[in-house]
């Protein structure tokens, strides 16, 4: 096919996202809207005294804006290497630092697993995991959103016939704040023989170390990926695993190979907020308290959710209804993006809304009542 043809093909896909309204654009946000949509939980990426705090306890030499180098070249700075020995430390397992979860979600899957391999995803399961599932060439089987018993129910049939079965979830699901029972599937693996994966993005920070170090199911889990971009404040992700799986991504993974390292001064606020995560126990309880409070006041105002954390997902369905009632919540001073397909399944697009710590319960209770209006005048309850 010719560039003239390619380019007459993608016009025709563009327009096609238009007429569904699913085009996506880019641009930057009002800074003085009411901010529901970032996933800065804890508020950490936005304290000023936080980050005042750490430019004043290092040295212009850790600065270093940029690695120059990969990892296996150049790039391995002290500030990673005391980065990694510090995960270690906290979790018992060694720790390899990926540029983003991205990179370490899809990267873990393509370079352990091939077409002989069997991989059961939760169906929800993040792009990234998709991605690596793809590359990785092996057979891909999903199980309804959370349901165990259908994960157990395929452990059953198919470890008969597979011996290298990997299975894949997260902790607490990005777009609709719901979690997994990480200790049932943990489980499971008395039962049944396979490699677990669990990626704790939506979960560091706003649970301390994460779901799975609270549980104490570490051990379980074969590979635990902790991206770093949410309430982390931050940049990259920990591929927490024996040192085995440790030594096999640094000499076979492309994507830790073959690209420059994080600068140093990411890292060394990576170790930062780890070193001070217990100090910001104020933050989470206080979260954990503007959880419960949004939750109890969406029930009494009859406004579906099947959230139960931090993130609290209210499905509309229509894309066009949902991009209208995210306009509207925007004249009123609130910034709630519109979430659509493909990030979220055909037909079941929504308002994703973020809580984080430095919100107030008065502020909620105000824009609960204004989302009930609004939701009422565009006809959506
Ligand atoms: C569950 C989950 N895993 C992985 C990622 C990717 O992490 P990163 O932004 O660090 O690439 C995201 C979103 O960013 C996510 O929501």
């Amino acid at each position: 096919m010719g560039i003239t043809m390619l380019k007459e093909n993608i016009i025709k896909e563009l327009e096609g996202f238009k007429t569904e309204n699913r085009f996506r654009t880019i641009k930057t946000n009002d800074k003085s809207l009411y901010n529901f949509s970032s996933n800065d939980y804890l508020g950490l990426a936005n304290d000023k005294s936080l980050s005042q705090k750490f430019y004043e306890n290092y040295t212009f030499d850790n600065y270093k804006l940029s690695s120059s180098s990969s990892r296996l070249i150049d790039g391995s700075y002290q500030t990673v290497m005391r980065l990694e020995k510090k995960v270690e430390e906290i979790y018992g397992k060694p720790c390899l630092v990926f540029n983003s979860g991205f990179d370490a979600n899809s990267s873990v899957i393509e370079t352990f697993f091939d077409k002989n391999s069997l991989i059961i995803t939760d169906r929800l399961n993040h792009a990234s995991i998709y991605d690596g599932c793809i590359n990785s060439n092996a057979k891909v089987l999903r199980y309804n959103h959370l349901d165990v018993d259908a994960l157990e129910k395929l452990l059953k049939k198919y470890s008969k016939t597979h011996d290298d079965i990997l299975v894949v979830t997260e902790s607490i699901y990005s777009m609709d704040g719901d979690c997994a029972d990480l200790k049932k599937i943990c489980a499971l693996k008395d039962e049944y023989n396979f490699t677990l994966m669990v990626d704790e993005a939506h979960s560091y920070g706003v649970y301390n170390y994460g779901i799975a170090y609270n549980e104490k199911l570490i051990d379980k889990i074969d590979f635990l990926i902790i991206p770093l971009g949410k309430a982390g404040a931050s940049v990259g992700a920990y591929v927490i695993c024996d040192e085995i799986y440790k030594n096999y991504l640094i000499n076979k993974s492309r994507k830790f190979i073959y690209s420059t390292a994080l600068p140093p001064v990411n890292n060394l606020w990576n170790l930062f907020i780890l070193e001070n995560l217990t100090l910001f126990h104020d933050k989470i309880e206080k979260l954990k308290d503007l959880v419960n409070f949004s939750l109890t006041t969406l029930k009494k105002a009859n406004i579906e959710t099947s959230s139960t954390s931090h993130i609290i997902s209210i499905i509309i369905g229509d894309n066009l209804k949902t991009i209208n009632l995210s306009e509207a919540l925007k004249e009123k001073g609130y910034l709630i993006y519109p979430i659509k397909e493909p990030t979220v399944p055909k037909d079941t697009a929504r308002l994703r809304i973020s809580l984080t710590a430095n919100m107030k319960k008065e502020d909620l209770d105000a824009f609960f009542k204004i989302l009930k209006a609004e939701m009422k005048k565009l006809g959506v309850m």
